[in-house]
């Protein structure tokens, strides 16, 4: 059984030895290259592949895939907006992913972004950097005392709730499919604009399924709270970008936190310092007190990254023997 492992990053490197040594009688060979139409060649005589990227996967790499046999194709995360399932699907080839890496570190991360804002971290460390330690006028507020809406109440979505409890926040949530436990608490709110009408801190937990994509826009700031907190650590689409910037600047929007945003694909994770960053709206946000934007990293924790690669290395197997995982993209 021969697989190839695609962009592989360093701090992958031990965690794919230590698989590697689990599995003698496999052979796993790696490259740090993209899939794309210039690197799938590598894949000749592979029986799977393992792949990782934000970067669109083109059809013509996938068809070309096709072409050389090898139909089994595991994705290290969740996300598969930037894969064309049709294709995949009427080539006959399998996909997985990694559907549960580790919620908690996603919800951890969005959870931190609203402490930040809440207790006006960003401008503290303007204030403290210039030397200037009064504690006014940035005063804080309480998460005990917010009510937070969370939109999607999948595996992230449920973690979020059981820490927001935690601090006493007041929780309410939205989604098309219900969680048991979650509507016998009576959590769930009917709709979408009761939770906009409700909530001061917003947090997005869905997929970017076309229904999805802008539905934080003007027409929905509109209905929700003056001076709401947005948060965002899931798609960058599911926010139209010229509106969150319109509402912010007329103050609708109190302030964000941003894992994702809609043109991250390669601005984030590269390199910037002393070059000017090529996006003007991205550059826009960074520049403000009430905004914070990090560069899609709510998923990299050591936990998390550790079970990208085992689980999906273990999922190409399944695929190769002809098994079906439970990962399976359907
Ligand atoms: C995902 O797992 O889909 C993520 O959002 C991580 C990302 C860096 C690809």
């Amino acid at each position: 059984m021969k697989i190839l492992v695609y962009s592989v990053r360093p701090d992958e490197l031990s965690i794919l030895a230590e698989w590697i040594k689990a599995h003698p009688d496999i052979q796993v060979d790696q490259t740090t290259d993209l899939f794309d139409e210039t690197t799938v060649d590598q894949a000749a005589g592979y029986d799977g592949v393992v792949l990782f990227q934000q970067q669109p996967f083109p059809d013509a790499a996938i068809n070309k895939l096709n072409e050389m046999g090898v139909k089994n194709l595991s994705l290290r995360n969740v996300g598969v907006d930037n894969i064309n399932l049709d294709l995949v699907k009427e080539n006959g080839m399998k996909l997985t992913n990694v559907p549960v890496y580790s919620p908690n570190a996603i919800a951890e991360h969005a959870v931190f972004l609203m402490g930040r804002l809440l207790r006006r971290v960003p401008e503290y460390d303007k204030k403290i950097a210039r030397g200037d330690l009064r504690w006014a006028p940035e005063i804080g507020r309480e998460l005990r005392n917010q009510t937070v809406g969370v939109i999607g109440t999948g595996h992230i979505g449920q973690v979020i709730i059981n820490i927001l409890k935690g601090y006493g926040a007041k929780v309410i949530c939205y989604d098309i499919f219900k969680n048991d436990k979650l509507e016998q608490e009576g959590l769930y709110v009917d709709n979408l604009d009761d939770l906009y009408a409700q909530a001061d801190i917003i947090t997005v937990h869905v997929p970017e399924v076309k229904e999805n994509i802008h539905m934080i826009n003007n027409d929905s700031i509109a209905k929700m709270k003056d001076g709401v907190i947005l948060i965002n650590v899931s798609r960058g689409g599911l926010v139209d970008t010229d509106d969150l910037i319109g509402n912010l600047n007329s103050k609708k929007i109190g302030a964000a936190g941003l894992d994702v945003y809609e043109g991250e694909v390669g601005v984030f994770n590269e390199d910037w310092e002393g070059k000017e960053i090529p996006d003007a709206r991205l550059r826009d946000l960074l520049s403000r007190d009430n905004v914070i934007v990090t560069p899609h990293i709510a998923f990299y924790t050591n936990t998390a990254v550790h079970n990208m690669v085992n689980v999906s290395l273990d999922s190409n197997v399944q695929l190769i023997k002809g098994e079906t995982p439970d990962t399976l993209v359907k």
